[in-house]
């Protein structure tokens, strides 16, 4: 996998993917989102590959969709930007797997909207998030006005969107934008524990939750409660329903085969 932007390195069934364009806070360009794209294809494809954790630098994990693009940019080209970002981050956002986007500095506009489509957000201590895109003239262009009201609700986002402040970590975690703020030398380290707690369940069941967990929240109560349905008696097929429900019953720990 030939990468420009994004640092790729998978260990121990992690996929660990570092944005790396330093010289422009990891801002989003369509380079970018190929090489995002390619890792999210891989880790689709890799059955060795338990969880993703996306990360980028102290300063930025992702400063926003570059603004030298957009600004030479028509209609036309805002359209391209935004097929291309919404075919990724739906690809990341459905990936069969966890996801864990450990955030470090700013994660501002389009950088914010990739870690929403993440499973788990993980803030260290100076993260920054926000929406600064009304500044701009234009409104969230990668799922912003769609997915954070889904995640935060209706107090929140109006005052990230249409006043385009940007807030601390701790108040991201109060809004519930983020699952936890830790200090930033202990960024990697709280990821990497989280994605090894993920290891440990039954890699079918975790595919069937993210499903029905997505799929739900884009139907109706009804509609989402079928697929609910559906995956729960799926699991039924499996061997780690077998397992699991074995190990209950004997007292003990159960070995998961993902099968
Ligand atoms: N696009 C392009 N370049 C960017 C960028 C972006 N989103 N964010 C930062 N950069 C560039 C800067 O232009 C600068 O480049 P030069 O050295 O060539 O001038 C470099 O990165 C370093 O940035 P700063 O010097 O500005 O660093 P700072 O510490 O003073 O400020 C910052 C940091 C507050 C994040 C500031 O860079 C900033 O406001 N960036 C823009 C944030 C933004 O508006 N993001 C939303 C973009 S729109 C969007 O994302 C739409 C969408 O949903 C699809």
């Amino acid at each position: 996998m030939e990468l420009k932007y994004i640092n790729y390195r998978d260990e121990a069934g992690i996929a660990w993917a570092q944005f790396n364009r330093p010289k422009k806070l990891n801002a989003l360009n369509p380079d970018v989102f190929r090489d995002l794209e390619a890792v999210v294809a891989k880790c689709e494809e890799d059955d060795t590959i338990r969880v993703l954790i996306l990360t980028g630098s102290e300063k930025a994990f992702v400063a926003g969709a570059d603004i030298d693009v957009m600004a030479k940019g028509d209609i036309g080209v805002a359209h391209e930007i935004t097929d291309q970002t919404m075919r990724v981050q739906g690809r990341l956002a459905d990936l069969p797997k966890p996801t864990i986007a450990a955030v470090s500095g700013y994660a501002l506009g389009g950088g914010c909207e990739v870690a929403l489509c993440c499973d788990f957000r993980i803030a260290a201590d100076n993260a920054v998030f926000g929406f600064p895109e009304i500044n701009l003239g234009i409104i969230p262009g990668g799922g912003g006005t769609q997915r954070l009201p889904r995640l935060v609700g209706f107090t929140w986002t109006p005052e990230l969107i249409l006043l385009g402040e940007l807030i601390k970590a701790e108040k991201a975690e109060r809004i519930g934008l983020v699952n936890k703020v830790v200090p930033f030398d202990r960024l990697e380290v709280e990821a990497k524990a989280l994605a090894e707690k993920l290891m440990q369940r039954p890699a079918v069941a975790l595919r069937a939750a993210k499903t029905a967990m997505r799929k739900g929240m884009n139907a109706s109560l009804h509609e989402g409660l079928q697929i609910e349905q559906g995956m729960f008696c799926m699991l039924f097929g499996t061997k780690d329903q077998k397992e699991g429900m074995a190990a209950f019953l004997e007292k003990r720990k159960p070995a998961f085969e993902g099968k």
